[in-house]
């Protein structure tokens, strides 16, 4: 517990960037992480493998049909503090499942037209799951890969604001330390160098943000 997605139907807006940072930064504040990949790419299940060491040796999962997804969350949560679900682009059904068995629903956007669009279906799909579960998951949506010092990056804050959920205060920025962490079978949080360690520190503000969305049920 708890299980927290990254969910947006759009590719390309961060949902197996944002996963594999996130689950490497749990472990590294001493929790146990499962990861949850349910996008066929596989994107962060082949990220998270390429990472694996003897200090970071996590289980992953990958789970591409709704009803994988509904029959084994819930036994995985239960033998792990956080479980990370990486969310898949483009199929609703299994996006409507992960919402079922998710405490907490992340929301990253990119800042242009059509991928703020695409965070209003991904909000009409949390809006559908909170009304069947008395009001979970927990939901927020967050900026990510905005364009420094672009107005678009405030328009597209104010769009976001007005689809009714928490927007998160920390904005991921567009950064080169983050396309290449991929590549580098890494984190930024792994990677040295003054331009990976501002990007660690975006991350790390974002996430300590997302840890205040859930609040300890016990
Ligand atoms: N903040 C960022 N800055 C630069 N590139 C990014 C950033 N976040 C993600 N990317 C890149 O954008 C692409 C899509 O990211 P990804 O996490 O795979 O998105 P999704 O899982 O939503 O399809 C990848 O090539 C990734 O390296
Ligand atoms: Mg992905």
């Amino acid at each position: 517990m708890p299980v927290e997605c990254f969910v947006n139907q759009k590719g390309g807006c961060s949902k197996s960037t944002s996963s594999t940072h996130y689950s490497r930064w749990l472990h590294s504040k001493g929790h146990s992480v499962a990861v949850i990949d349910c996008d066929a790419q596989k994107s962060s299940a082949i990220w998270v493998e390429a990472m694996r060491s003897d200090s970071f040796d996590i289980p992953v999962f990958t789970l591409t049909t709704p009803d994988d997804v509904l029959e084994q969350v819930p036994d995985i949560s239960d033998q792990h503090d956080y479980v990370v679900i990486d969310g898949p682009g483009g199929i609703s059904e299994l996006t409507r499942a992960i919402l079922l068995v998710s405490d907490v629903a992340l929301v990253p956007c990119q800042p242009s037209g059509l991928d703020i669009r695409s965070g209003s279906d991904a909000v009409r799909l949390i809006k559908q799951a909170q009304k069947v579960r008395q009001g979970e998951p927990v939901a927020a949506l967050f900026l990510s890969r905005a364009v420094k010092g672009t107005t678009l990056k405030d328009e597209a804050l104010a769009v976001l604001n007005e689809l009714g959920y928490p927007v998160l205060s920390t904005v991921i920025h567009q950064r080169q330390a983050i396309a290449d962490s991929f590549g580098q079978q890494a984190t930024v949080f792994d990677m040295g160098g003054r331009a990976a360690s501002d990007c660690a520190r975006e991350y790390d503000k974002l996430f300590k943000e997302i840890q205040t969305l859930w609040p300890a049920k016990s």
